[in-house]
C-alpha cells in the first residue's frame, strides 16, 4: 500500500484545488493512502501533523470549483537550502510517504526533482545520524516525484496550457471588456498591465481575445523608436477612422531590444506626448489570479490529476520524474527534467538577445 502525497507551490493558480481534490481521490480509489502537505515547501520542512495530513475522500468535496489554493503554498527560502531539504526528507519519511504530487510552476518543479535526485544521499545522512531507523531507511530508498504544472503565466515548456493560465485570461479580457466600456464613453486610451513574469502568454491571448490596439511581450521586444512609431501609427489609423477607445497590454515582463523594461508609464507617455490622447493605467493585479477556475481549468486540473497519480505508481527508480502535460488535447506525460530545461532556456536566448529561438522555444511564432 503506497503512501501518495500533494503539495502546491509557488503562486497559487486556479485549478489547483481541482487538481488536490482529482489527485487525492484517484490515490483513494487506488488502494494508497492520500496526504496534502499545507503552505507549500514551507510545511514540508516544517513537518508534523499541522502540515502534513491524511486527507479522506469527503475532505476535498466542492474543492472542484474553489479558487486559489486550500491547501496553502508559499514561496520557501528554507527548501532552496540543503538542510531544508534534509529536514523535509525527514518528515515525510516520518509520515511514511513515498510519493509525491507537486502542482506549481517550473522553479517548484525544479526544486522537487532536486529533491528527489538528492533523496538517496538525504536518507543515508539522516540513517548515519541515527535519526532514522534501518526499517525505514530500507523501505523509504527512492522518493517518486511528479509534477503538473500549474501556473498563470502558461510559461512551462513541453505542455499546451499550464493549469490556471485560461482562467486568469478569462478574467483579463472580462476587465477589459469593463474597461472598454469607459474608454469609449470618455473616448480614452487605457493601458491594460497584466502578469505573465517573462512570458507574453496572457497579454498576447488577452489582446487577441479584445482586439487590442497595441501589444508589447517580452518575446517581440523592438528598439523605442520602433515600437512607438508602429504604436503610434496604428492608433491613429484606427481612430482616424472613428475609433472611440484605445487600449493597449503590456505584459509585466515586457522589454525593448536593449532588454530594459517596458513600462505602462514609458507607453502613457508616448500617448499623451505623440497622440495627445487622454490615458489612464489600469494594473490588473492580482485579481487576475484570483476567482474560481474556468470550465477548461477544472477539467484539466481533474485529468491531469488522475494521470499524476497513475505516473507516481507506475513509476520505478530509473524513470526520470514525469510531469503531466497537454499535447494536442491529450494528457500525456513528458520529462520533468527536460520541460525545465528547454523553459530556463527561452530566458538564456531572451537575455542572449536571441529573440528568434525563444520565439521558436515558446512555439509563439506566430506573433510575427
Ligand atoms: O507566477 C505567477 C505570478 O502571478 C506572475 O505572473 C507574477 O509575476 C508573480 O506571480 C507575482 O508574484 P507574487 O504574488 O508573489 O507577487
Amino acid at each position: 500500500r503506497r503512501n501518495v502525497a500533494v503539495m502546491t507551490s509557488g503562486g497559487d493558480a486556479p485549478g489547483m484545488n481541482a487538481n488536490v481534490r482529482a489527485i487525492i481521490r484517484t490515490a483513494i480509489f487506488s488502494g494508497c493512502k492520500a496526504f496534502a502537505i499545507y503552505e507549500g515547501y514551507e510545511g514540508l520542512v516544517a513537518g508534523g501533523k499541522k502540515f502534513i495530513r491524511e486527507m479522506g475522500w469527503e475532505d476535498v468535496r466542492g474543492w472542484l470549483c474553489h479558487g486559489g489554493t486550500n491547501i496553502g503554498t508559499a514561496r520557501s527560502q528554507r527548501f532552496r537550502e540543503r538542510e531544508g531539504r534534509l529536514q523535509a526528507c525527514k518528515n515525510l519519511i516520518d509520515a511514511g510517504i513515498d510519493a509525491l504530487i507537486v502542482c506549481g510552476g517550473d522553479g517548484s518543479l525544479t526544486g522537487a526533482d532536486l529533491f528527489r535526485s538528492e533523496w538517496p544521499e538525504l536518507i543515508k545522512e539522516l540513517h548515519h545520524r541515527g535519526d532514522i531507523l534501518e526499517e525505514k531507511f530500507a523501505k523509504h530508498k527512492h522518493l517518486n516525484i511528479c509534477g503538473t504544472v500549474g501556473s498563470i503565466d502558461n510559461d512551462m515548456a513541453s505542455t499546451d496550457a499550464t493549469i490556471g493560465a485560461f482562467s486568469s485570461l478569462a478574467r483579463i479580457c472580462q476587465a477589459i471588456d469593463y474597461i472598454d466600456a469607459t474608454a469609449n464613453s470618455h473616448s480614452r486610451a487605457f493601458i491594460v498591465e497584466v502578469m505573465g513574469r517573462h512570458c507574453g502568454w496572457l497579454a498576447l491571448m488577452a489582446g487577441i481575445a479584445t482586439c487590442a490596439d497595441y501589444i508589447l511581450i517580452p518575446e517581440k521586444p523592438a528598439s523605442s523608436q520602433e515600437w512607438q512609431d508602429q504604436m503610434c501609427s496604428i492608433i491613429k489609423k484606427r481612430r482616424d477612422r472613428g475609433r472611440r477607445k484605445t487600449i493597449v497590454i503590456v505584459a509585466e515582463g515586457a522589454i525593448a531590444l536593449d532588454l530594459s523594461p517596458i513600462t505602462s508609464k514609458d507607453v502613457l507617455d508616448v500617448l499623451v506626448d505623440r497622440l495627445g490622447l487622454d490615458t489612464r493605467i489600469t494594473t490588473l493585479g492580482h485579481v487576475q489570479r484570483g476567482g474560481t477556475a474556468v470550465a477548461f481549468d477544472r477539467m484539466l486540473a481533474t485529468m491531469q490529476g488522475v494521470e499524476a497519480v497513475k505516473a507516481v505508481l507506475e513509476c520505478t527508480p530509473e524513470t526520470p520524474s514525469p510531469m503531466i502535460a497537454i499535447d494536442e488535447n491529450k494528457i500525456v506525460r513528458r520529462s520533468l527534467m527536460e520541460a525545465v530545461k528547454i523553459t530556463k532556456s527561452v530566458a538564456t536566448a531572451i537575455e542572449n538577445k536571441d529573440f528568434k529561438h525563444a520565439m521558436e522555444l515558446r512555439d509563439t511564432d506566430f506573433v510575427e
